[in-house]
């Protein structure tokens, strides 16, 4: 019988209720007719005479307990329902509250991801920070090219072999030749730095996605393909793109694209400063020096590779005129691409 108070008492301090449908049945669980409160109390009438004055003791304090507790309970949940009592109305509809909404550079970037995936690219990704075999000197960009002067790149630390904050998402390119079987079918988003004074056109930071396509009789007329496919994709079906040969130190040859204006459709206008077309991306035939320092052997394979940025695809794609937007957090400019996602 020790035994049994003992457990109930235990049992009526842990005792949680919420509703008063369940206090009402703890209650009678406890101390109605057949509780078990009820029932010790009937089992008392067997026990021996010198153990009474002990066991009815502790019998009425396990009453008691369990009448506080219920009486507790009811004191909770009471206070509980109170504001509808003090004239709260409970079927008002609730505050709406903000929700976010996905960053125009991130819709964008996802954009560019699920086209090229859809042409079989995979993703991949590398470090932001950088050492200069793999932003540079694997790229082929010859000892003395201005892109690894201190105006453009950010350093780490500088010396003979610096760790520095990558400039281009390229250097992904050449983890995936390093490390990836062939063929290599990927596109590399990410965040790249430069030392640049910050202005409407110009950041510190922002982001690229690079691509690589490596195989055997890889040429620029995939290469072309590819690119008008992503056009058509980005812009709409009637995208039309040129390409002008440019240079790049990891490319030859090398050509810088420009999609027609999506704006003036050609006709001009002052986006497209009136020539009717828009850069947006850097391409061209992946330099046999850069697949022979990434271990690829460039009699037997070639590939082609373009680099675009992608606050830029965003500007031209939303005619946004101030990169720095991209950077402010102003709400009222990020609910302006509530809709495009
Ligand atoms: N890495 C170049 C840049 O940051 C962009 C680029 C141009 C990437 C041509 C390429 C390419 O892969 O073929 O300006």
């Amino acid at each position: 019988m020790k035994e049994k108070i003992e457990a109930l008492l235990a049992d009526i301090s842990a005792l949680a209720c919420k509703t008063d449908k369940e206090i009402e049945e703890a209650r009678v669980r406890l101390l109605g007719k057949k509780g078990e409160v009820t029932r010790l109390f009937e089992e008392f009438r067997t026990v021996a005479p010198e153990l009474k004055k002990e066991y009815g003791q502790k019998l009425n304090q396990l009453k008691n307990a369990a009448m506080a507790k219920i009486e507790s309970l009811k004191n909770a949940s009471e206070e509980n329902a109170e504001p509808a009592a003090a004239g709260f109305d409970l079927t008002k509809p609730g505050e709406p509250f903000q929700l976010g909404s996905r960053h125009p550079v991130s819709i964008v970037r996802e954009e560019i991801i699920s086209i090229f995936r859809k042409f079989g690219y995979n993703v991949a990704e590398g470090p932001e920070i950088e050492d200069d075999w793999h932003v540079f000197e694997a790229l082929n960009f010859p000892p003395e090219h201005p892109a690894r002067d201190m105006q453009d790149t950010f350093f780490i630390t500088s010396g003979h072999d610096p760790i520095l904050l990558r400039t281009h998402t390229s250097s992904v390119q050449v983890r995936a030749m390093e490390t990836l079987p062939l063929p290599i079918r990927i596109v590399c988003p990410g965040r790249v730095f430069r030392n640049e004074a910050i202005s409407a056109r110009a950041h510190c930071i922002f982001h690229q996605v690079e691509g690589l396509y490596i195989d055997e009789n890889v040429t620029f007329a995939d290469l072309k393909q590819a690119i008008l496919l992503f056009a058509r994709e980005m812009f709409g079906p009637d995208a039309k793109i040129r390409m002008r040969p440019s240079y790049f130190p990891f490319t030859e040859p090398s050509a810088e694209v420009d999609v027609s204006c999506n704006i003036c459709h050609g006709k001009g206008c002052n986006i497209c400063k009136g020539t009717g077309w828009l850069e947006i991306l850097g391409c061209g035939m992946v330099d046999p020096n850069v697949l022979e320092a990434s271990g690829i052997d460039s009699s037997k394979y070639s590939g082609f590779a373009f680099g675009m940025g992608v606050e830029r695809i965003a500007m031209l794609k939303w005619q946004v005129k101030d990169l720095r937007n991209y950077f402010e957090n102003d709400m009222r400019f990020l609910k302006e691409f509530e809709s495009a996602i």
